[in-house]
Formats: structure tokens, C-alpha cells, sequence
């Protein structure tokens, strides 16, 4: 008789807050397919974020603003099937929710119900509380996301830092504890100063994932693309490289065209 294979325990919300109880920092990293996904959760990722950060790594837009909400059902549908472990988080996409609370539920229930993901994730406070406060009400677990919300590009008109000002961070802080009130399970910190993501850290319950927010958070994310070095053209301070793996696929590529045109490929063993 063969030994049961132990596989570790799928991480729900709950694990991720006794994870913040015990200081066991929290792994996060967007993925957008399937094939990703896989190898993303059987590394061990504790949550695979389905961001709208999609439209710039997968769709080549500017920014975030033009993903659709059926175009994030796609991506999310995709990695649930490939996830067996990871909490599966998808964010609402710009103009799906944004003052308009009835729709805000509308499209986070299509999210839970066409992609089978665990969580929503949404960009805003108190400016979105009768959006979040209406979610809830369905039982759906929120995520929030301040400091730098891309999907506001536009009103900030620049990626730099955030909430430097001392009345910026006292709303963000604010911000926070109305979403932690609301329900929130857990907080994207984007862009922050250290100082500021370490008190929000320390005064919240539920956990807080931090992406230029420092290292006094309950966690961090980072985007897969520019982590692996896909993307080459994004290299904020924050951002640690693991890989090149834009030099590695090139290289392959540039491998492969060679072996087409010298006829080196397919060889007698490559072929019926
Ligand atoms: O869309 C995204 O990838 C995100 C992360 C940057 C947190 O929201």
C-alpha cells in the first residue's frame, strides 16, 4: 500500500491572518494564465494575485484603465484551473465598480461565480465605501489596495511615491482602518514610504502586503513579469530581479531560428 502524499493545507483567509498572528510573512505574486499559475502555486506562493496589471504585461497598454471586466474573468478562469494551493485573488477592473455600488456587486459576483477565485481585490476608501460595504453584504471577501492605486493614474498624474504628505498619509490611514471596519480581509499597500506601511502594518489586525511599501508589512508582491525580467522596461527602485529571463527566452528563440535555418531542425529523431 502506497503512503498517502501529503499536500500542503489550500490557503483561505483565515490561514492568512494566522499567518499575520504568528509573524509568518506572506508571499504574493500576480500570474494572468494558466501555465504560469501552475508553476507559480507549485512553488509554494501563498497567494496568486490576477491583477489588472494584465493589461500592461499581457495586453501592452499603457496602463491599467482598458482591461475588461470579461477580459479579468478570462485571466482569473484561467489560473483558478491551474491553482490548487494558493488563495486565488482577482481585481476589479477600472469602471466595474467605481460609483456605481449596484454594478460594483453585479461584477464582483460575476468574478466569483465565472472564475471559481477566492477573493475580489478593489483600488480606493472611504471615496468606495458603499461599493465595499455592498460586496460584503454578498459574503464576498474584499481585498483593498491605497497608497498607489493605478487606477487613478490620471488624477495623480505620476507613479512616484505616495502619501509623503502628512495629510495624504493621515487619509491613508483612515482609509485603512475603514476597510479593515468594512470587512477587509487584507490590504495591498502600493508605493509608500516604509515608515507610513509599517505603522498601517502594526495598527490593523488583518494582514497588510506591501509592493514599495518596505519591509515592516505582513507581506509582499510583486508582478510576475517584471520579477522574472520579462519585462525590461519597468525597473523601479522597489523592484528585485530574480531572473533575466527576457536574455533566456531570446536566447532559445535565437537558437531555434538558427537550427530552422541552417536544417539542423527537426533531425531524423524528430520526425515520423
Ligand atoms: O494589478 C496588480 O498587479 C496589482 C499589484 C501591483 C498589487 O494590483
Amino acid at each position: 500500500m502506497s503512503a498517502a502524499i501529503e499536500r500542503p493545507r489550500k490557503v483561505t483567509t483565515h490561514v492568512l491572518s494566522e499567518m499575520k498572528m504568528k509573524g509568518e510573512k506572506i508571499s504574493m505574486l500576480t500570474s494572468y494564465d494558466y501555465s504560469m499559475a501552475s508553476i507559480v502555486d507549485q512553488a509554494g506562493i501563498d497567494v496568486v494575485l490576477v491583477g489588472d496589471s494584465a493589461s500592461n504585461v499581457m495586453a501592452g497598454w499603457e496602463t491599467t484603465l482598458p482591461i475588461t471586466l470579461d477580459q479579468m474573468i478570462y485571466h482569473g478562469a484561467s489560473v483558478v484551473r491551474a491553482v490548487k494551493t494558493a488563495l486565488v485573488v482577482v481585481d476589479l477592473p477600472f469602471g466595474s465598480y467605481q460609483g456605481n455600488s449596484r454594478e460594483a456587486l453585479h461584477s464582483s459576483i460575476r468574478i466569483m461565480k465565472e472564475t471559481a477565485a477566492d477573493a475580489i481585490k478593489l483600488e480606493g476608501g472611504l471615496e468606495i465605501a458603499e461599493s465595499v460595504k455592498r460586496i460584503f453584504s454578498a459574503g464576498i471577501p474584499v481585498m483593498g489596495h491605497l497608497g498607489l492605486t493605478p487606477q487613478s493614474i490620471h488624477k495623480f498624474g505620476t507613479y512616484t511615491v505616495r502619501a509623503r504628505q502628512e495629510e495624504e498619509a493621515k487619509k491613508l490611514i483612515e482609509d485603512a482602518h475603514f476597510l479593515e471596519e468594512a470587512g477587509c480581509f487584507g490590504l495591498v499597500l502600493e508605493k509608500i514610504p516604509a515608515k507610513l506601511a509599517t505603522q498601517v502594518a502594526s495598527e490593523l489586525k488583518i494582514p497588510v502586503i506591501g509592493i514599495g511599501a518596505g519591509n515592516g508589512v505582513d507581506g509582499q508582491v510583486l508582478v510576475i513579469h517584471d520579477m522574472l525580467g520579462i519585462n525590461q522596461s519597468f525597473s523601479p527602485r522597489f523592484l528585485r530581479r530574480y531572473h533575466n529571463l527576457f536574455a533566456e527566452i531570446s536566447g532559445a528563440v535565437g537558437n531555434y531560428i538558427e537550427d530552422v535555418k541552417s536544417g539542423d531542425f527537426p533531425n531524423e529523431r524528430e520526425q515520423y
